[in-house]
Formats: C-alpha cells, sequence, structure tokens
C-alpha cells in the first residue's frame, strides 16, 4: 500500500511539473494549434494548407518578414488595428505562443 502510495505522489509531482513547464514557456506547438484554428480561415499558417487566402501574407512570411521581430509582432497582436486584418482577443500566452510558432523556421 505504501509503495503505491509513493508511486501517485511521484505521478502527481511528475504531472504538475509537466504543467507548470507548460505555462512558463511560449510554446511552439500550441502557437501552431491556434493558428490553425483562429487564423487559416485568411493566413496560409502551414506549408501544405490549401485553403486560405492569397491575398494575405503567409505565416512564413511574417515569420521571415524584417518588419517583425519577435516584439513587433507580439504589440502587433495584443493591440488593435484598423487594417483588412481583424481584431483578435488572443490572451499574451496565446500571443506568446503564436510568435514562437511564426518565428519558429518549423512547420
Ligand atoms: C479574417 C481574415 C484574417 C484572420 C482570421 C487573421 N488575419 Fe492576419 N491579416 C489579415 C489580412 C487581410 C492582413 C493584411 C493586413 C492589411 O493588408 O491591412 C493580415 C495581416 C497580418 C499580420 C501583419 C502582416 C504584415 O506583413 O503586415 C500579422 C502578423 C497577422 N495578420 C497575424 C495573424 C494571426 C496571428 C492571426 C490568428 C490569430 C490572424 N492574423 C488572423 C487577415 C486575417
Amino acid at each position: 500500500m505504501k509503495r503505491i502510495c509513493g508511486l501517485q505522489s511521484a505521478v502527481a509531482v511528475a504531472l504538475l511539473l509537466m504543467v507548470n513547464g507548460e505555462s512558463a514557456a511560449a510554446d511552439r506547438l500550441r502557437g501552431r494549434a491556434i493558428a490553425q484554428r483562429w487564423c487559416s480561415e485568411c493566413h496560409v499558417v502551414a506549408p501544405g494548407q490549401v485553403r486560405g487566402s492569397d491575398t494575405v501574407p503567409t505565416f512564413a512570411q511574417i515569420g521571415e518578414s524584417e518588419r517583425f521581430d519577435e516584439r513587433s509582432l507580439s504589440t502587433f497582436l495584443a493591440t488593435p488595428h484598423h487594417s483588412r486584418m481583424p481584431n483578435l482577443s488572443l490572451t499574451r500566452t496565446e500571443i506568446a505562443d503564436l510568435v514562437a510558432y511564426m518565428k519558429s523556421k518549423e512547420p
């Protein structure tokens, strides 16, 4: 019985660590999931995407653009703007994840 309790608390600690680790750092894969859900209607967010508008910059182009570094990209996404791009209410974590995804060179 004691051994099982020890195992259970070890599992609990491992889970806690995982949860903490996730919220601490911006997560590229979470960013990709958000992008596919909220941005892919207009932007091509990943290679191979067939739908999307060809008058809207792709995330690959945005990621490579010299106009945007991590910071200006976060600011862009956090502030309302008046362009054809809609204002999306994103949390700071979602923005950090999205920026991590757009700035990573991986699909
Ligand atoms: C309803 C369509 C639509 C959706 C949804 C959308 N965008 Fe956009 N986005 C645009 C358009 C159109 C532009 C070009 C802005 C312009 O020409 O005024 C743009 C521009 C941008 C730019 C600036 C690119 C540049 O070079 O100026 C960024 C960054 C961006 N979008 C990120 C996102 C992210 C991240 C999401 C999802 C959370 C998203 N967009 C969702 C339509 C959309």
